[in-house]
């Protein structure tokens, strides 16, 4: 399986934070975000990486990442979205280097303690489909949230005011080859972008999403300046702890 970090838009919500610097970029806790993603693919034995990367100054992922082997990654691919047309729009632009092969996306900044390898060693089996993951949060009304009758999603709702569910959608996604005739397939939606949540919903009613319920912490960095602060209390107690139990 190939991996795919998404780290392009503009990152608005966290002005003047990212006036200058790439949100992808700023610190939580002892490292820039977007090591987080990185690692959560290594750990999971993805070492052919594509990083899409977007706004000012992208030369800067360069000099951080360079060709990836710091992160013990075999190899690490740059690409580069025009504007922020979405996180579908982003995701397209890896067809290529996807090469008919299934994918496992992460947000860039998506920051999560759990081992993803089994779902990845699962999804590698499961004949075809996608596969997602979610966690239980206090406020589910800033993510795409999960329907779900009888232990099977029905729908993804983006950022409902009245939540089905405390069930967010992380920003980890396994998707099989269709993934990017599905995305050719979508239109802006009212917020002018090209929505994963479609995505999701495309195969939710084909009835081939398998998901799971994530264990550990999980942190979307970029939603707010609350959940940058969160996701850096988080990060901090989570490498003292390895650091103590090493
Ligand atoms: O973090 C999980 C949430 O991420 C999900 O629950 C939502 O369903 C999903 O839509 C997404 O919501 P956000 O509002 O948090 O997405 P945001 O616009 O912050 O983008 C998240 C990452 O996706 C960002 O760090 C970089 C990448 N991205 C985003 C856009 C809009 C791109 O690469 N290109 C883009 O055009």
């Amino acid at each position: 399986m190939k991996g795919i970090i998404l780290a392009g838009g503009n990152a608005t919500r966290l002005r003047p934070l990212t006036r200058v610097t790439n949100k992808h970029l700023l610190p939580v806790y002892n490292k820039p975000m977007i090591f987080y993603p990185l690692e959560t693919l290594a750990r999971a034995g993805i070492k052919d990486i594509l990083l899409v990367m977007g706004g000012g100054n992208p030369g800067d992922f360069v000099r951080l990442l360079g060709d990836g082997k710091e992160f013990g990654l075999h190899e690490i691919h740059y690409t580069f979205q025009e504007g922020a047309g979405g996180i579908a729009q982003a995701l397209g632009l890896a067809e290529d280097f996807a090469d008919n092969q299934k994918i496992v996306v992460v947000l860039g900044d998506n920051i999560l303690e759990d081992d993803i390898s089994a779902a990845a060693h699962e999804f590698e089996k499961q004949k075809a489909g996608a596969k997602i993951f979610l966690k239980e949060v206090k406020k589910p009304q800033s993510y795409g949230v999960a329907e779900i009758t009888n232990e099977r999603i029905t729908r993804i709702i983006e950022k409902p005011k009245n939540p089905p569910t405390n069930l967010a959608v992380v920003g980890v996604y396994m998707y099989d080859k269709n993934v990017f005739n599905v995305i050719k397939t979508l239109k802006p939606s009212d917020r002018g972008e090209l929505e994963i949540t479609d995505v999701n919903n495309y195969y939710i009613q084909k009835g081939v999403m398998t998901y799971q319920v994530l264990k550990g912490w999980w942190g979307d960095g970029g939603e707010s300046f609350d959940s940058l602060l969160e996701a850096q209390v988080l990060a901090a107690k989570w490498a003292k702890n390895k650091s103590s139990s090493s």
